[in-house]
C-alpha cells in the first residue's frame, strides 16, 4: 500500500468485487429497520451538540514526520480541527497506535506531544483517527460484535482522557466492502455501523467529538447516512480518487465539475458527491468536504488532449503538492516549470501538467491547484458545509493551498 493513499475515497469499480474470508456475519444478525430506530433514540446528542461541524479540517499523518515534517514544524493558522491518523483496532475492539516510536518515543515524549504544543498555540481542537485504507480490516467484526464495541468506545473514551485529543475520527474504508484486498466485511456492515456509532456516543455523552471519514461514493452506506449524522458531529467526504493508478486511461484525480467534454473513464466528480450526499439526508453543517494535497502522474503513450484520457502506459508516481513545488515540475503556484506545459481545464476547475519525454512517450499529472482548492472551498461554503478539509496537511507547499482553502470557505 502506498502510504500517500492510506486514506482514499477509491471509487474504482473493480475494487467492489472480491471475496470475504469470513463468513457473512451480518446476514445473520440483521437488525430490522424498527430496531435501529429505536437504538437511534439512545444514541441522540444533547442540545448542546455542535451545530458547527469540523471547520477547516487537517489531517496529519504519524509517519509524516519520517519523511516531510513533525507537526511542530508546520504553520497551522487556519486550521480549526487536526485529525492525528492513524491508529488501528483489533478484532476484540482493543484500539493500538499504528506507529509506536512516533506517537510516544521520538524526541523523548513522542509526537503526540508536539500535537499538544501546537494545540496550546493555535487553539484547534484534534481527533484522533482510527481505521484508513491500511488499518480498516477488523473493523466489520468489531462492529458485530456488542463485546468489542463496548470495549472499542472505552479505549477511545481512554485515549481521549490519556493524550488529550478532543474526540474520534473513524476512518472505516468502507462498511460494506470495497476497500483494500482480503479486509473482512459484510452486507450488514452498513447497519451496524450504526451500532457502534451509538456506542461510542454513549461512552463519549457530549463530552468528546465523534466524527467519520466517507467515500464520495453515498451510495455505499445502504441509505443509513441520515443515521450516522443524527449520531456524529460530523462527517468527511473523501472526494479525491475518482482514478486509481492502475487504470488503463489518464483522468482528473478530484475534478471538481463534470467534464462537459465528456469523460471516457465515466470517473465522476466532487460536485456529484456534495449533491449525493446533501440528498441522502445529511444535514448540509454536518459535511465536510475533504480536497487531495496530492496528485498523481502517469507515462502515456499520447500527447493528444494535453494528454488527459490518453492510455497509460505505467503509473509514473504520487505526486504531493509540495513535490512538484520542490522538483520544479511547477515554479509558482499557476506556472509549470522548464519542460512541462500547463492546462487548466475550465470545465472541471483542474489543471494538468504535461511534458513531452520522446515521440511516444509523455508524462501526464492530475493535481489540485489554488484555484481548484479555494473553487472547492467556495462551493462548500455556499451549501453551508460546516467544513472543509485535505488529506494531508504535510503536501502542501509553503501554505500555498491552506491559504486558499481558508480564504475560499471563511472569506
Ligand atoms: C486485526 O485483528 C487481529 C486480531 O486481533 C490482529 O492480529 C491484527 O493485527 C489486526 N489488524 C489490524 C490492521 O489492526
Ligand atoms: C484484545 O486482544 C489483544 C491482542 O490479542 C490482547 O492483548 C488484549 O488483552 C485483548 N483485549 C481485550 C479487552 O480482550
Ligand atoms: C520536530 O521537528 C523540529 C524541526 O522542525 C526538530 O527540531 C525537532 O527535533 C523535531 N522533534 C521531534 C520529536 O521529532
Ligand atoms: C517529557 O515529558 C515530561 C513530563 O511532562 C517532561 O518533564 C519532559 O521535559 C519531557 N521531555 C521532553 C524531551 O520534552
Ligand atoms: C516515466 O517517464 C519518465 C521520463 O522518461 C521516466 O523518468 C520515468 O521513470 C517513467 N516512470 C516510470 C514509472 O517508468
Ligand atoms: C517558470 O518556468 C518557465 C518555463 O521554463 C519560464 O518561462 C518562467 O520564466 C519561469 N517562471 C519563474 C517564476 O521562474
Ligand atoms: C520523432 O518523430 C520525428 C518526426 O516524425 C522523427 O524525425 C524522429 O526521428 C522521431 N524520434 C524518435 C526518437 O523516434
Amino acid at each position: 500500500m502506498r502510504l500517500a493513499l492510506a486514506l482514499c475515497g477509491a471509487v474504482v469499480a473493480a475494487s467492489l468485487v472480491h471475496a470475504s474470508p469470513l463468513p457473512d456475519l451480518g446476514a445473520n444478525l440483521e437488525l430490522g429497520a424498527a430496531d435501529v430506530s429505536a437504538s437511534l433514540s439512545i444514541g441522540r446528542r444533547n442540545n448542546d451538540s455542535p451545530k458547527q461541524g469540523g471547520g477547516v479540517v487537517a489531517f496529519y499523518p504519524n509517519w509524516a514526520m519520517y519523511s516531510r515534517s513533525n507537526i511542530s514544524g508546520i504553520d497551522l493558522t487556519g486550521i480549526d480541527t487536526l485529525v492525528w491518523a492513524f491508529w488501528t483496532v483489533l478484532k476484540n475492539g482493543t484500539i493500538v497506535s499504528t506507529d509506536e516510536f512516533a506517537d510516544f518515543q521520538a524526541g523523548g515524549n513522542g509526537t503526540i506531544a508536539l500535537l499538544n504544543a501546537a494545540k496550546q498555540k493555535y487553539g484547534f481542537k484534534t481527533m484522533l483517527s482510527i481505521g484508513g485504507w491500511s488499518a480498516s480490516v477488523n473493523f466489520s467484526a468489531v462492529a458485530v460484535n456488542p463485546v468489542a464495541r463496548k470495549t472499542l468506545a472505552e479505549q477511545c473514551v481512554k485515549a481521549c482522557q490519556d493524550y488529550g485529543f478532543d474526540g474520534v475520527d473513524l476512518d472505516w474504508e468502507y462498511p460494506g466492502g470495497g476497500g483494500k484486498e482480503l479486509n473482512y466485511f459484510s452486507l450488514g456492515d452498513p447497519k451496524f455501523y450504526i451500532e457502534l456509532l451509538k456506542d461510542l456516543r454513549a461512552a463519549f455523552g457530549s463530552k468528546y467529538l465523534i466524527s467519520i471519514d466517507v467515500s464520495a461514493a453515498n451510495k455505499r452506506y445502504d441509505n443509513k447516512l441520515w443515521a450516522y449524522a443524527e449520531i456524529v458531529d460530523w462527517i468527511n467526504i473523501m472526494a479525491f480518487d475518482y482514478v486509481g493508478s492502475l487504470q488503463p486511461i489518464s483522468g482528473h484525480n478530484s475534478p471538481l465539475y463534470e467534464d462537459k467534454a465528456g469523460d471516457p473513464g465515466n470517473a465522476g466528480f466532487v460536485e456529484q458527491a456534495v449533491y449525493g450526499y446533501l440528498d441522502s439526508g445529511v444535514p448540509a453543517e454536518k459535511l465536510t468536504l475533504l480536497t487531495p494535497f496530492y496528485g498523481k502522474s502517469w507515462n502515456v503513450t499520447s500527447g493528444d488532449n494535453n494528454g488527459l484520457y490518453q492510455i497509460v502506459d505505467v503509473y509514473d508516481a504520487d505526486q504531493f503538492y509540495n513535490n512538484l513545488r520542490k522538483n520544479g515540475w511547477l515554479n509558482t503556484s499557476t506556472t509549470a516549470g522548464a519542460g512541462f506545459k500547463k492546462t487548466f481545464w475550465e470545465s472541471t476547475q483542474v489543471p494538468t501538467l504535461l511534458r513531452q519525454n520522446s515521440n511516444s512517450s509523455y508524462t501526464f499529472v492530475t493535481y489540485d491547484d489554488p484555484s481548484t482548492i479555494k473553487a472547492k472551498a467556495q462551493l462548500a461554503k455556499s451549501k453551508g458545509f460546516g467544513g472543509v478539509g485535505m488529506w494531508e496537511i504535510t503536501q502542501d507547499y509553503q501554505g500555498e493551498l491552506l491559504g486558499a482553502m481558508v480564504g475560499g470557505f471563511k472569506n
